[in-house]
């Protein structure tokens, strides 16, 4: 495999999505395969102890490397070794032929998350689109039906996060709420891209500063209602439900089927607004679970989804492809 050459589209690789935009991805270029691992520093052990986004972030990793190098001419795949001992998911290396993808650098440089609000839901045709990638995959996806019914679990969900203060800290030190954050223009989630005003910004900042003192006074429950009602901002909660007796590689290759949705909805000119506490609160994912009528631990990943009204802002990369 040309090593060098796909080592100079690393940076563009690195566009891919991650969980608080960590970024846990690593690459260990090797002579004639390049190892996939990960960075126990840019996990999230509070807020994501099964590692299940760790499997998710890293498989739209792996995606992402395969579009892009398809997309540069080179011929390439991965193959799978889940070696939790070696901090490893796989390989990437020389292949006979080019990966097969629909899509190519440019979505991967466009695609965004977008908080904002939503004009219109994703239409029958979309919904049957990113059906038929998850379930190449194994997995299906489930529309959410009834948004009122979304709202109280997401509320739920928020209380029992901020209630817990593993996850408070957590978050708050992947927060980039100021320009001024060392960090702002490497990773983590930034003022701009939650979508949040200046003063909006300085609130949470010294909400969470405060955190330890007034916990028990009631804070998480005011975090809870200030992160307001995603839900009321249009667009349609989808559910990415996992196969059975899922294990690493598994999930890993779920997060490659999360990438050709996001992809997917990207080229229909739709983007993904994940709702991870969703699945992340223990009550508010039973819930979920039978409300669905599926096992509380097949449920991957959840995320309002439709056309954007204005342009999301682009998120920052500690490697980046536009210098
Ligand atoms: C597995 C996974 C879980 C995520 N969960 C959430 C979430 O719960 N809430 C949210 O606002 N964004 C979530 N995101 C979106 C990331 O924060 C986002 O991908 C990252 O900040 C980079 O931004 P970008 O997608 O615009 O490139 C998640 C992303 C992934 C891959």
């Amino acid at each position: 495999m040309d090593v060098a050459a796909f080592r100079a589209l690393e940076p563009l690789c690195w566009r891919a999505p991650s969980a608080h935009n960590t970024q846990p991805w690593r690459l260990d270029y090797r002579a004639g395969a390049i190892g996939v691992g990960w960075d126990p520093a840019d996990t999230l052990p509070a807020a994501d102890p099964s590692g299940r986004d760790l499997w998710l972030s890293l498989g739209a990793f792996v995606e992402t490397c395969l579009v892009v190098a398809a997309d540069a001419g080179l011929r390439m795949e991965f193959v799978a070794d889940h070696r939790a001992e070696d901090r490893r998911v796989g390989w990437l290396r020389e292949s006979r032929y080019r990966y097969h993808s629909p899509f190519g650098a440019a979505q991967v440089r466009d695609r965004r998350t977008h908080r904002g609000r939503f004009v219109a839901g994703p239409s029958a045709e979309v919904i049957d689109a990113v059906r038929a990638v998850a379930a190449a995959a194994g997995g299906t996806i489930r529309v959410l039906p009834d948004a009122a019914l979304s709202t109280r679990l997401l509320r739920l969900a928020d209380r029992q996060l901020y209630a817990d203060p593993a996850v408070v800290a957590e978050l708050r030190s992947w927060l980039r709420l100021t320009p001024g954050h060392p960090d702002y223009h490497a990773d983590g989630l930034t003022d701009r891209c939650l979508g949040l005003s200046r003063g909006e910004a300085v609130g949470l900042r010294a909400a969470l500063a405060a955190y330890p003192v007034l916990r028990r006074l009631g804070l998480p429950r005011l975090l809870a209602a200030a992160a307001g009602d995603p839900l009321a901002l249009g667009g349609a909660v989808i559910v990415l439900v996992g196969p059975a007796d899922a294990d690493g590689t598994t999930r890993v290759g779920l997060g490659r089927v999360l990438m050709r949705i996001w992809l997917t909805l990207h080229t229909a000119g739709l983007s993904a607004h994940p709702l991870s506490q969703l699945i992340d609160a223990p009550a508010a994912k039973a819930t979920l679970g039978a409300l669905l009528d599926v096992p509380a631990e097949r449920l991957a990943h959840v995320a309002r989804v439709g056309r954007p009204a204005d342009p999301a802002p682009r998120s920052a990369r500690r490697v980046d492809d536009i210098g």
